[in-house]
């Protein structure tokens, strides 16, 4: 289904993509905050460059794998329906990569030195390919990517005006601290077109319930629109939130377990040097005092401005305050297993209530984007065994049956972090407060293996 308001930035790639038939490539880079719908978009627009004949090489970069040498380029090159020939040409490749080339420590703007034979291997295998009909070369989170692959797509976009070549690539907006990869060459050359996915519009957020759901009121949007900034990501979980508590007061929005849990991923996908000021920002009374948090947290003048830009770029604040009670909820839970120095803890006075009240704050309209003060309690929250959803309900079971945090996040693979946070929701939807509360009839057939 074509992502919603992304029709203009879709025929702008359709049109690259017709030069891609006439012989000549492109480069396009997709940016946005998290959740805007960059992996969406780029799916999409291979989806359909494929539709036309077009082959897709794809590659998806992690911040784990930032430091492997051509884990990219290796991602890129392991297509299946390779030919025999190539296959052999491009494991031969790799090899001498990881034999020649190093990764520079992260966040490095030096150039990786890479012997010219092997970027020269690289382009002789795009042309091979290329030779019958057009490629697209998909690369998601490019942020994350490992700098030697970098030089080498690098190499190849310098040389796309011959090659039938799409380069697709989506970045994190505003990944710094890390400086943007393209702060050098490409950009300046105009190699690299770029797109960038803004929040969709109130009546983007409406398409997007009627289109999920006819039978939801169209109302909602408004206030779906107002607590999730048009983050594609956030209003899928309020509309999932919306179908798990049916019987609501009418016209009321729900704010439940899937929007914190967005939350909480939309965290975690933050660049690791910020996200302890992150967290940091919901122990403070307002965000209006966010600068004191650099010199609390020590660290670098300007890291908290940062860590604010960036919420509020994935739509998480507006006008200076968080868009609704649970996202400071959700922080605090995440904070909760971290061992922040106990100075910050204390910094914020209602440190215990908030983190009892996890979850159950009702959105009261938040901070309205007009300046109008919120609409008051229009919220339920699911709760009961039947509420957990599959990760809790088998976290609490190990938790009931006297297993420690640490125990529990060896046995389901899980870090001691995300057994917390599963935990403090469990907690909430049984209406307990800690493990000795947890009934014993929560037992799934899965556990029995553990
Ligand atoms: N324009 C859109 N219309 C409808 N759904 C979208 C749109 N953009 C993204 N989504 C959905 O929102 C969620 C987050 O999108 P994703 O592409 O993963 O974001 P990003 O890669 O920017 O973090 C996904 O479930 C995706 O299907
Ligand atoms: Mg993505």
């Amino acid at each position: 289904m074509n992502p919603i308001e992304r029709s203009s930035q879709a025929d702008f790639v359709g049109d690259l993509l017709k030069k891609c038939r006439s012989g000549h490539g492109g480069a396009v880079l997709v940016t946005g905050a998290e959740g805007q719908g960059k992996t969406e978009f780029l799916n999409h627009v291979a989806a359909f460059g494929e539709e036309y004949g077009a082959l897709t090489l794809a590659a998806s970069c992690s911040r784990l794998e930032r430091g492997i040498p051509l884990g990219a380029l290796g991602q890129l090159l392991s297509w299946t329906r390779l030919p025999a020939d190539l296959r052999d040409d491009a494991t031969a490749l790799i090899r001498a990569g990881r034999d020649a080339a190093q990764c520079p420590p992260v966040g490095s703007l030096e150039p990786v030195d890479v012997p010219p034979e092997l970027l020269e291997g690289f382009q002789r295998i795009l042309a091979r390919l290329t030779e019958h009909t057009p490629v697209i070369v998909k690369v998601d989170d490019v942020h994350d990517i490992d700098r030697v692959s970098l030089q080498f797509l690098v190499y190849a976009m310098r040389r796309l005006h011959s090659v039938p070549l799409l380069m697709l690539l989506a970045e994190r907006e505003n990944a710094p601290p890390a400086p943007s990869i393209w702060s050098a060459e490409p950009l300046r050359q105009g190699h690299l077109h770029r797109l960038r996915l803004t929040p969709l519009s109130r009546a983007g957020v409406e398409q997007l319930l009627l289109r999920a759901d006819p039978r939801l009121d169209p109302g909602l949007s408004a206030d779906i629109h107002r607590v999730s900034g048009g983050n594609p990501l956030l209003v899928h979980a309020l509309i999932a939130d919306q179908h798990a508590a049916p019987g609501r007061v009418d016209g009321a929005v729900t704010v439940g377990p899937h929007y914190q849990e967005a939350v909480t991923t939309l965290l975690h996908r933050v660049e690791p040097a910020l996200t302890r000021t992150v967290q940091g920002l919901a122990l403070l009374p307002s965000l209006a005092s966010a600068t004191l948090l650099d010199r609390l947290l020590e660290v670098p003048a300007g890291t908290s401005a940062q860590a604010l830009t960036t919420l509020h770029e994935v739509g998480l604040v507006h006008a200076g305050e968080f868009r609704h009670p649970q996202i400071r909820a959700a922080l605090l839970a995440d904070l909760a297993g971290q061992g922040f120095p106990p100075k910050t803890r204390t910094a914020h006075p209602g440190w215990d209530g908030a983190e009892a009240g996890l979850g159950s704050a009702p959105y009261d309209g938040g901070p309205g984007q007009d300046g109008s003060p919120g609409r008051a309690g229009a919220v339920d929250t699911a709760c009961g065994v039947g509420a957990l959803s599959d990760a809790e309900r088998r976290v609490a079971e190990l938790a009931a049956r006297g297993h420690t945090n640490r125990e529990i996040s060896r046995k389901l693979f899980i870090t001691v972090s995300t057994v917390e946070q599963h935990l403090t929701r469990a907690y909430r939807k049984l209406g307990v407060t800690d493990r000795r509360g947890l009934p014993d009839d929560l037992e799934g057939d899965e556990l029995m293996a553990l």
